[in-house]
């Protein structure tokens, strides 16, 4: 069977940064892709041809499998042809993981490594924090307040608050916080030249390449310092947890080590900042749904869940077949590349009416911006909980609020979500 192939615009969208900071066009090619080839290959000159998953059911289905949809064979986040030879020279064993954590990892890796931070992720333990939570929250308003009444609030105000929550819960200090920030954007946006490490375009996968490994070789130093310390002086904090970990009675080694303390560093702020924005900029664009939600006790959980759908910060993440299969009435071969697109995923018209309505009130949201299955987000509950809190505090004290100008969002494939969300408001 021949592989149906994309449209030459819709193959170059998907795997231009550019395309997911303007968003809408973007939005239109996937469009197209889940009505009339929802899985089809792209093929672009710079990377291996890779199969675009758009459907909510076929990204749930390979989410579900990931016996025979792995994570560890092949990059796990769009690379270029390029940049995966050059990270595969540049890992043992060739395996082109520049960090090797939990999303790199298969059974039965995978799972001795979840298990040992999950418990600190689930809601039970989240409760004996959530204290700590809502000081990190207040903190955060009462610095907005001081700002007067206009502020960037992508930058001045959701970039920092899950950051100090995920710092405080893993033990980094909050003098250390903004080279975490610098540390975590330059990983993630690379490709953006506002936020990455030269400040300009970023044209060769080379130039990626270094400077990403100066980005992991900055974490390493400053975990490898934190491991000693938590092995001396052990804390309640996920560092404690990882520096003193086993697995078959030995320590964690180096590697992973470091993998797991990025994962953790990194993952846990962007994103929820991503979604964060995402609600805040909703209401300031309803007054109507302002007023609604504004009271500290009225229900936040549909318009949590909705933003986060509508933003889904995480954009993909790739899958590799490791035999042949039959998905979605195609054959992916063994050895084959999928991107799960969850941007599309969460526009699918098949699973939500009205996709394209941001609507708090869906009686039920299966939005899957956290992945599914065995890799499903381990900071999901504490990213919804961050949300909660914000909102609680936020809102009651505020008697308006509304756009100040044009948001704008980071030009990358893969963490996306605003950079700039200019605002005005009047303290309640
Ligand atoms: C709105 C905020 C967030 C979004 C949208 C998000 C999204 C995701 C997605 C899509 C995955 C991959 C799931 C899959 O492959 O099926 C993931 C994995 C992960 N997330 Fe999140 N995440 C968020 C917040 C957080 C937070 C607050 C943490 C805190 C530590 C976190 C930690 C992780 C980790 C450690 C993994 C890897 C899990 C594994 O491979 O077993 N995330 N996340």
């Amino acid at each position: 069977m021949t592989k149906p192939k994309l449209p030459g615009e819709v193959a170059a969208a998907i795997v231009n940064p550019v395309a997911y900071g303007a968003w809408e066009p973007l939005h239109e090619q996937l469009g197209w892709a889940r009505a009339n080839m929802p899985l089809g290959v792209a093929e672009n000159p710079n990377h291996d041809p890779f199969w675009l998953v758009t459907r909510h059911a076929d990204v749930m289905a390979i989410s579900r499998d990931p016996q025979r949809f792995a994570n560890g064979i092949r990059p796990t986040v769009l690379t270029d042809r390029a940049g995966e030879a050059l990270a595969r020279a540049a890992t043992p064993g060739n395996d082109g993981h520049l960090i090797r954590s939990l999303v790199q990892m298969d059974a039965p890796d995978h799972m001795k490594y979840r298990l040992l931070t999950q418990s600190w992720f689930m809601p039970r333990n989240l409760k004996t924090i959530e204290d700590r939570i809502r000081q990190i929250a207040r903190d955060t308003v009462d610095r907005m307040l001081d700002l007067g009444n206009e502020c960037d609030f992508a930058r001045d105000v959701a970039a920092h608050y899950p950051l100090r929550v995920i710092m405080d819960i893993l033990g980094v200090p909050p003098e250390d916080e903004p080279r975490m920030l610098m540390l975590t954007q330059q990983l993630f946006g690379p490709t953006d030249p506002e936020l990455n490490r030269s400040k300009e375009a970023i044209t060769s996968s080379e130039q990626a390449i270094a400077m990403i490994n100066y980005v992991i070789a900055d974490f390493e130093n400053y975990f490898g310092a934190l491991t000693a310390d938590r092995r001396a002086n052990p804390r309640q904090d996920i560092a404690t947890v990882i520096a003193n970990a086993t697995i078959g009675g030995e320590p964690i080694p180096d590697r992973e080590m470091a993998g797991y303390y990025m994962i953790i560093a990194t993952a846990g702020h962007d994103t929820t900042s991503a979604s964060t924005a995402g609600a805040v900029m909703e209401l300031a664009k309803n007054p109507a749904l302002f007023a609604r939600f504004r009271d500290w006790d009225a229900d936040k959980a549909g318009v949590i869940e909705e933003a986060i759908r509508w933003t889904t910060p995480v954009q993909h993440f790739m899958r590799s077949a490791r035999e042949d299969v039959e998905i979605g009435g195609q054959v992916i071969r063994a050895g084959d590349w999928l991107m799960l697109n969850y941007v599309s995923a969460n526009r699918d018209e098949a699973v939500f009416a009205d996709a394209f309505v941001f609507d708090p009130d869906r009686a039920k949201n299966e939005q899957i911006a956290f992945g599914f299955g065995a890799h499903v987000c381990l900071g999901q509950h504490l990213a919804r909980l961050e949300m909660r809190i914000l909102l609680e505090e936020l809102l009651p004290r505020l008697s308006r609020i509304e756009l100040a100008g044009e948001p704008a969002r980071v030009e990358s494939v893969f963490v996306g979500g605003l950079k700039r969300l200019p605002i005005r408001f009047a303290a309640a």
